[in-house]
Formats: C-alpha cells, sequence, structure tokens
C-alpha cells in the first residue's frame, strides 16, 4: 500500500494543516431578542441560557458581541399584545421597541452590524406573517407594509433589513422603497429559502408570535422541496438581495450547498431555535458534549458552503475559539 490518507492525520498540526474549512468569529450572526421594560434579562423555557432582554440589558450585550469579535446582530422584538392589530401598526411606528432599539444599539456600538427582523408576525393580532383577509395571507397588501417597515428600520439606522416572511416579490419592493427613501447603503438579507419547519417551535415561544389559526405553509416553502427553493433564492437575488439565506440549518443543509453553487453572494445559514434546543437538551442528560456538537456542527455549516451562520451559540463559539489547542 502506498496510499495511505491517515498520513494526514497523524498529529494535531499535520492535522490543522489539512484542514480545508474554518470557522471565525466573522462567520457569525447573533440573534438578540428584546423586549420593553427595564433590567429584565428572561431566560426562554425552551431554549436554556438564551434571554430576552430589555433595551438597556440588549445594548450591554450587544456591545459585549462586538468587544467579542461577533460581527453581526439579527434584532427580533416580542410586542406587548395591546399593540398588535391585522394591519402592523406597530411594525411601522418610528417609536417602535424594533426602531427604538436599533437607534440605542448603533449609538452604542457603531461598528457592530445591526440586522433586523422584517415580517408582521411579532405584531400580528394572528401570529400570521402577513395581513389575514377571509382567513388567508395576502401577498401584495403585506408587501407594501413590509416595505414601509423595511424604511422605518433604515430610518432609525439599521444596516441590514431581513425579510423573514417569504411574500412574493418584497426583496424587490424592499429595495425600491430604501431607494426612493434615500436609503441606497441599506442592505437586504432575505431569507430566500424558508421552510415551514417544527424547529421554529422555541422561537415562537420566545416572541409569543405562534400562528393564532392554520400553519405557515401557504407562504413558507414545503420542505420536501430544492428546486424551488433555487428558484426563490435566484429571484430574490434579481429582486436586489445582498445575502440570501437558508432556514433551518442542518436539516437544509443539501439546500445550503445547492445555493452555494447558484449564487456569487454571501450564503447565510440559520441554526435555528429548535436545533439549539436539541443540542441543549441531549447536553443537560449528558447525551452529548456540548461543545462538541456545536463545534461539529457550525463546521457542518461551512462545509455545506454558508459563509454566515446565525446561530444562538455565538458567545460560546467564541470562547471555545478562543481555547482551541
Ligand atoms: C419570523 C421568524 C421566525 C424565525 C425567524 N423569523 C419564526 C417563524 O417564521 O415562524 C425563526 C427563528 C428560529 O426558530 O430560531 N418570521
Amino acid at each position: 500500500m502506498h496510499i495511505r490518507p491517515r498520513r494526514l492525520r497523524t498529529g494535531t498540526s499535520i492535522r490543522s494543516m489539512a484542514t480545508e474549512h474554518t470557522l471565525g468569529a466573522s462567520n457569525l450572526i447573533a440573534p438578540v431578542f428584546i423586549v420593553e421594560g427595564s433590567n429584565v434579562q428572561e431566560e426562554i423555557p425552551s431554549m436554556p441560557n438564551y434571554f430576552r432582554y430589555s433595551l438597556d440589558l440588549a445594548v450591554e450585550e450587544a456591545k459585549t458581541l462586538f468587544t467579542l469579535g461577533v460581527p453581526a446582530v439579527l434584532l427580533f422584538i416580542k410586542a406587548d399584545d395591546a399593540l398588535k392589530d391585522n394591519k402592523g401598526t406597530e411594525a411601522v411606528n418610528p417609536d417602535g421597541l424594533m426602531q427604538r432599539s436599533i437607534r440605542a444599539i448603533k449609538a452604542a456600538a457603531p461598528e457592530l452590524v445591526v440586522m433586523t427582523d422584517v415580517a408582521l408576525d411579532p405584531y400580528s393580532s394572528f401570529g400570521h406573517d402577513g395581513i389575514v383577509e377571509n382567513g388567508q395571507v395576502v401577498n401584495d397588501p403585506t408587501v407594501q407594509v413590509l416595505a414601509q417597515m423595511a424604511v422605518s428600520h433604515a430610518a432609525a439606522g439599521a444596516d441590514f433589513v431581513a425579510p423573514s416572511d417569504m411574500m412574493d416579490g418584497r426583496v424587490a419592493a424592499i429595495r425600491e422603497a430604501l431607494e426612493v427613501s434615500g436609503f441606497p447603503n441599506t442592505g437586504i438579507m432575505s431569507y430566500s429559502a424558508k421552510y415551514a419547519s417544527c424547529f421554529y417551535g422555541p422561537f415562537r415561544d420566545a416572541l409569543d408570535s405562534a400562528p393564532g389559526f392554520g400553519d405557515k405553509k401557504t407562504y413558507q416553502m414545503n420542505p420536501a422541496n430544492i428546486r424551488e427553493a433555487i428558484r426563490e433564492t435566484l429571484l430574490d437575488v434579481e429582486e436586489g438581495a445582498d445575502i440570501v439565506m437558508v432556514k433551518p440549518g442542518v436539516p437544509y443543509l443539501d439546500v445550503v450547498r445547492a445555493v452555494r453553487e447558484h449564487v456569487d453572494i454571501p450564503v447565510a445559514a440559520y441554526h435555528v431555535s429548535g436545533e439549539y434546543a436539541m443540542i441543549k437538551a441531549a447536553a443537560a442528560r449528558g447525551w452529548l458534549n456540548e461543545e462538541q456538537a456545536v463545534m461539529e456542527t457550525m463546521l457542518s455549516f461551512r462545509r455545506a458552503g454558508a459563509d454566515l451562520i446565525a446561530t444562538y451559540f455565538c458567545k460560546d463559539i467564541i470562547r471555545m475559539l478562543q481555547s482551541v489547542r
């Protein structure tokens, strides 16, 4: 035998020299959940060690993340029930919690890339990502509100808006609205292949945003499909997306790979709340080594072709990256 692949695996140093993919802080996007109030830090029951913060503490968290080297946060807010309606009124409020959060975080950490969720579900009395008429989530009226919402985030200082709603034509409408409103430099990270997934369960607990009736299958994608993911993604690129995203993560790594091969712009993947919960639950029972499970999962995203990974493990990953070797 002349050919022995194990030669490249004989020790730590040669293994590091033969490493094909790496993970660094610059690959990470940290989701941040914000609630009204002050000095509030609430653990999300189905997301152990992950918290909703009031804005004062969210600002501190954002500064900490930036200091650790995480380049971007993705903001989500939990709206009070009294503010929810079927029109997205609060979503476009220039003094809403999201808009105030953007301003405060940009002021505290100007170099931190602030990305914002654009979808109506936290603001919807029906818990849907769009406006409901006769039991249907209606596309075009929803897109109009999403475009206004994106402009209000840009006006507050958001660097990127991240439409997560899966309405048709929303990237084009948002791009056009940003341009005509004087925000040509505000980017769009579009959730371009977002599936109707059970893995969002813990997130919906975090924001109290579960659909009040039915499910999201008329707008989020069928988990059986991959060609459709390419179609959706290419449409978003054509409409002006700067970054495209696949979501959830691990169950859809084949989609990440396929998308990577079809586009030239950065590809993000979202390691979603249910994926976080699974690792946490198994680790809590001693069934998995949490740190190893997290790092192996992150490398799998990189290997599949993701440039960016939105994950609730950002701070743990930074800690682990610092202690390697
Ligand atoms: C809202 C939104 C969801 C997530 C991100 N943005 C939930 C949903 O679509 O129901 C899920 C994130 C996660 O589970 O970590 N449109």
